[in-house]
């Protein structure tokens, strides 16, 4: 009988989990789940005899994959997939997929929420701004980026995008301006919302250059990943623009110093939020579900995200 495995620290909603249960036993496989553990000892320990993982951001490590006998599919409910170790995967012949675009809307959600909480100074009294009429630019146009560019259009902004993958054309069919290099976007946007991956280009590339193109009173809106920072250079820069804003989804790792330096022009959540909702959580978890079902009984390996 094969052992589906849901390994995360941070939960998914109960409805998700009945849901995922559900898919699981009519297939007559047994679901097993490890939530909120604290190491990755845990997480050895119950793959061990696991036949499919599901898991969110969890690190699945070379150890965690060494660990795990008898696995052949690990699912990253969620998009990006930068959590697990591709290669190790890849060298026990197991086969690692995503579920891209299942929690999308709900980190577009989120990216507004915050945008307004900074425009309307963290909701403390004092006359804020609208988003209405401001400029956004969305730094990389997947599929969380098209959700922001909608929500943005219902606010009244004007929307911008720059994505070297996506067709110029697609981009103008959801009436949002492509622009062709990534210093206009932050040039010409008061707020630019980052959606790229964390990879080894990406990692460090929002840096003090760039985001000294930006406006007067600019924001910077981070759901993607706070790798993708240059943490240092952002200080340094933050120290220098004074009408500047960072908000994102996690803090980075030098929180201490924005607690410190720049009251009122941060906010971080505590713990990843963008896809944390019950409908997000039922979306990826019900679709990994379904993934691995393809995958065991057809080999299905859509949405395989290693070689
Ligand atoms: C993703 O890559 O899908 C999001 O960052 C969500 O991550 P989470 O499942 O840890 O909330």
């Amino acid at each position: 009988m094969n052992k589906i495995l849901v390994a995360t620290e941070k939960p998914f909603a109960p409805a998700a989990i009945a849901q995922i249960k559900e898919i699981v036993e009519k297939e007559g496989y047994q679901l097993s789940l490890l939530e909120k553990y604290s190491s990755s000892d845990e997480l050895k320990a119950a793959v061990a005899d696991a036949h499919a993982l599901i898991v969110r951001s969890d690190k699945v490590t070379a150890d965690v994959v060494d660990a795990a006998k008898e696995l052949k599919i690990v699912v990253r409910a969620g998009a990006g997939y930068d959590n697990l170790d591709l290669e190790a995967c890849s060298a026990k012949g197991i086969v690692a997929m995503n579920t891209p675009g299942q929690n999308s809307n709900a980190v577009a959600e989120l990216a507004f929420g915050m945008m307004v909480y900074q425009a309307r100074n963290h909701f403390n009294g004092t006359a804020g701004t609208e988003l209405r009429g401001k400029k956004l630019g969305i730094h990389a146009y997947g599929n969380v980026g098209v959700y922001v560019a909608q929500i943005a259009k219902g606010f009244g902004m004007e929307v911008y995008a720059f994505d070297p993958f996506v067709p110029a054309d697609k981009i103008k069919a959801d009436g949002v301006t492509p622009l062709n290099t990534v210093e206009e976007l932050y040039s010409s946007c008061q707020y630019v919302s980052l959606h790229i991956p964390a990879n080894e280009k990406t990692k460090k590339s929002i840096n003090a250059q760039l985001l000294g193109k930006m406006p007067k009173d600019a924001v910077l809106v981070n759901t993607a990943r706070k790798e993708v920072i240059d943490e240092e250079s952002l200080v340094q820069f933050m120290e220098k623009r004074a009408d500047f804003a960072y908000i994102s989804d996690i803090a980075p790792d030098n929180k201490s110093v924005f607690e410190e330096k720049f009251d009122g022009r941060y906010f971080f959540t505590p713990k990843k939020m963008g896809a944390q909702t019950a409908e997000a959580n039922i979306n990826a978890g019900v679709a990994a579900a379904n993934q691995i079902v393809k995958f065991f009984k057809n080999g299905d390996e859509t949405f395989r995200v290693n070689k």
